[in-house]
């Protein structure tokens, strides 16, 4: 057993699943021997700070909040849904190549927003709407906010969801902290309130490579910070921090929420550390706290 693990014995749960753990060592040690204030934190929002499941039910995407919500009349639910159907399957289709996907994502998200926009959403409906929604953060989600926060470690989270959602379900929990910056999808309201297009260009789950290429100011500001600890639940979340400048270390995480068998091989090869069916952020919280601490 490595002298690490014992400093973090959450990587011992039956549910973590590393292909190398010498390399996770190696990474560490490197990250916490550069102190914290070389680290920047960047997540992924739906299903890694929000949990996938609860009680056997799953929980919503920051879309699904809008979808399932008294703001959209019934058939436009019902062809949000029919949407979700079709296109969910390929997104986490572990048969196909992310290239042959890609086409799939941007018709997904292209006809979702264009519902979205027909239904005339009032931007002053939104917070109810999460609140009566049953958007979940994972268990353990306040230490992991209240923690970075503490450290002024830069957190940026980076959805291919809906910013305007993601933003208030994090609020309404009142851990939006000063540290955190977002990249997402953000809602374009006109003059009146009401929800006429979405800003910028869209980010879907497998183009976030040219989303964070496209942020290069955040990145610069953000320069002095060479070392990345990286959450997703989706391959596509491994391109999140292709912005970083002069990139050292990253530590990557990934949730494996979803067709876990089909799916383990390829998350393996890809994150460092993966994390089958985990509801909570207890490894993220204890990695930050092995990097934080003083010995
Ligand atoms: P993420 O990048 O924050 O994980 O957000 C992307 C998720 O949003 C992805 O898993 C698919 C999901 N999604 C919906 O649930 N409904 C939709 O209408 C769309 C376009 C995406
Ligand atoms: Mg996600």
């Amino acid at each position: 057993m490595f002298s690490y693990i014992q400093q973090i014995p959450e990587l011992t749960k039956a549910t973590v699943w590393m292909k190398d753990s010498k390399r996770v060592e190696h990474i560490l040690k490197s990250i916490k021997e550069s102190g914290i204030n070389t680290l920047q934190v960047i997540s992924d929002f739906d299903m890694t700070l929000t949990r996938f499941a609860h009680n056997g039910k799953r929980c919503p995407t920051s879309h699904n909040i809008l979808d399932s919500s008294k703001l959209i009349s019934e058939t436009g639910q019902a062809e949000l849904k029919n949407l979700l159907n079709t296109y969910y399957p390929i997104e986490v289709d572990s048969t196909r190549s992310i290239e042959e996907k890609l086409p799939f994502m941007v018709e997904w998200w292209t006809k979702a927003h264009a519902l979205l926009i027909e239904q005339k959403i009032r931007k002053d409906q939104l917070t109810a709407a999460v609140k009566e929604s049953d958007a979940m953060l994972r268990e353990g989600f306040q230490l992991f906010f209240d923690h970075l926060h503490q450290h002024s470690i830069p957190l940026l989270i980076f959805s291919a969801g809906i910013g305007d959602i993601l933003e208030e379900v994090i609020r309404q929990e009142g851990f939006f902290h000063p540290n955190i910056k977002v990249f997402s999808n953000y809602m374009d309201f006109d003059e009146s309130g009401v929800l006429q297009d979405f800003k910028g260009e869209l980010i879907h789950v497998y183009n976030k490579r040219e989303g964070a290429l496209l942020n290069s100011g955040h990145f610069q500001e953000l320069k002095s910070r060479h070392n990345v600890l990286l959450l997703g639940d989706s391959l596509g979340d491994l391109t999140m921090a292709d912005g970083v400048q002069d990139l050292q270390n990253i530590l990557k995480i990934g949730y494996l929420n979803d067709k876990v068998e089909e799916g383990k091989q390829s998350y393996l090869d890809s994150y460092d550390i993966v994390l089958e069916r985990d509801e909570t952020m207890d490894v993220p919280n204890a990695i930050l706290q092995y990097l934080t601490s003083a010995q």
